[in-house]
């Protein structure tokens, strides 16, 4: 058994503290230098320095005391939920909140639609069930097991897509959500949200759009004339979308928005609680206490870009993306899984063992995202994998050249 370090009996220096940090990094994955596929979400060094230095201005301050302390704070808090709104086509009663993160957001998108079809259905609609395609992120289930809801997992289609007939079958009296993502995170393809949207119409169902990674990227990539299929607002069957400002919204972490077609079903989001000595305690996050920093930081970092800095790292982004799909797709028996819409690209060859190929590249310095069905690898670039495309691409095809065939153990993805 591992010994337990021991809480220490006197502190150490601050020049101690900072060394030891230092040494203890020195065996992390180098992010900046591309190596690793996903956590990290890098634009550009000016980006990230604006990030810091409002994270840094903003360090001790406590977004829960933005109503009544922190005013500053509750003006930026809604100057980014407006311009979200925005950028996504809410109606003029949209609503929303910044939360600690893509899984915070989809809590909160589930309670509000339980709540409000508990409001709506009366006694009778005690559980619910959730339909989604087999590709949504974990976050709907740690919800569900939170509430006790049921998740109905249907299989993609074909193109790795929501299949929309088969999610419409799956669909009875008990269903209050369907959901799809923009893009998913196995395949990196954009779910059918307009179809998702008629079903939710036609069959009185709250549609969440999962965009929590592609939010703040997909309309600038749209603007830029790429093919990217409506996914927001727009579409009248849009209940809520989740858009996460600390991944291709380059703000630091914890950031994300979740937000809300009009007031009612926001306030179904949030908690007023009326149950203690201390009074009346109200929330629209899951969290209390909340970090100043990241509301700031992504203020910040949100003006300093404007759609035309956004517009400017998509283009450079979608280049990149092609460039990668061109580089895996020439390594003889390698094809990329789907169609990739934004900077997730998914891929493997049925001839060969996978879980041989990822080991090779975690042994030629690379952290191997993966992908078990069908088994593969996975990326989820940003600038950071601009530079050192060539790098991977040699790699990667030295590791194919030397796999042995396909095993029956698969990949074993482990996130
Ligand atoms: C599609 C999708 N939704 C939700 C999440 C959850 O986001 P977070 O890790 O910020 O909680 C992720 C994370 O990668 C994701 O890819």
């Amino acid at each position: 058994m591992k010994a337990r370090s021991a809480f220490p009996e006197r502190g150490r220096p601050r020049g101690d503290i900072a060394a030891a940090l230092a040494e203890m990094r020195e065996a992390d994955a180098d992010w900046r230098g591309g190596r690793v596929p996903l956590y990290v979400f890098g634009a550009l060094p000016e980006v990230e320095e604006v990030g810091r230095e409002a994270f840094m201005t903003f360090f001790s301050e406590n977004a829960l005391g933005a109503r009544r302390a922190f005013k500053s704070l509750g003006r930026m808090e809604e100057e980014i939920v407006d311009m979200a709104l925005g950028l996504f086509h809410a109606p003029a009663d949209g609503a929303g909140v910044v939360t600690s993160g893509g899984t915070e957001s989809i809590l909160l998108a589930v309670k509000a639609c339980r709540d409000f079809a508990r409001a709506r259905r009366g006694e009778r609609f005690l559980h619910g069930n959730l339909v989604l395609p087999e590709t949504a992120h974990p976050a709907f289930d740690k919800a569900a097991l939170l509430m006790d809801l049921e998740v109905r997992r249907i299989p993609v289609a074909g193109d790795l897509r929501a299949d929309i007939a088969a999610m419409a079958n799956a669909v009875d009296t008990e269903t209050s959500m369907i959901a799809g993502s923009v893009p998913c995170f196995p395949y990196g393809v954009i779910d059918p949200i307009a179809e998702l949207s008629e079903l939710a119409l036609s069959r009185g169902l709250w549609l969440h759009v999962d965009a929590c990674v592609g939010g703040y990227l997909a309309p600038f990539a749209r603007d830029l004339g790429r093919p990217i299929p409506e996914f927001d607002f727009a579409l009248p069957g849009v209940a809520a979308l989740s858009a996460d400002l600390h991944k291709f919204g380059f703000c630091p972490k914890p950031a994300s928005t979740i937000l809300f077609r009009d007031t009612t079903r926001a306030n179904a989001g949030g908690f007023d609680l009326d149950v203690w000595p201390s009074g009346r305690f109200t929330t629209r996050t899951l969290v209390g206490t909340r970090p100043g920093g990241s509301v700031a930081a992504a203020w910040a970092v949100l003006n300093h870009l404007g759609r035309e800095g956004y517009r400017a790292i998509a283009a450079r982004l979608i280049a990149m993306r092609d460039a990668y799909v061109a580089g895996i797709e020439a390594i003889p028996g390698m094809r990329v899984f789907g169609r990739p819409e934004l900077t997730i690209i998914a891929f493997g060859a049925e001839a060969l063992d996978m879980a041989a190929v990822a080991e090779d590249m975690a042994a030629r310095g690379w952290v191997p995202g993966l992908v078990r069905r069908p088994p593969g690898l996975h990326i989820m670039a940003s600038l950071l994998h601009e530079g050192v495309r060539d790098r991977y691409l040699g790699d990667l095809a030295a590791a194919v050249a030397a796999a042995p065939p396909a095993s029956a153990t698969g990949v074993a993805a482990d996130y």
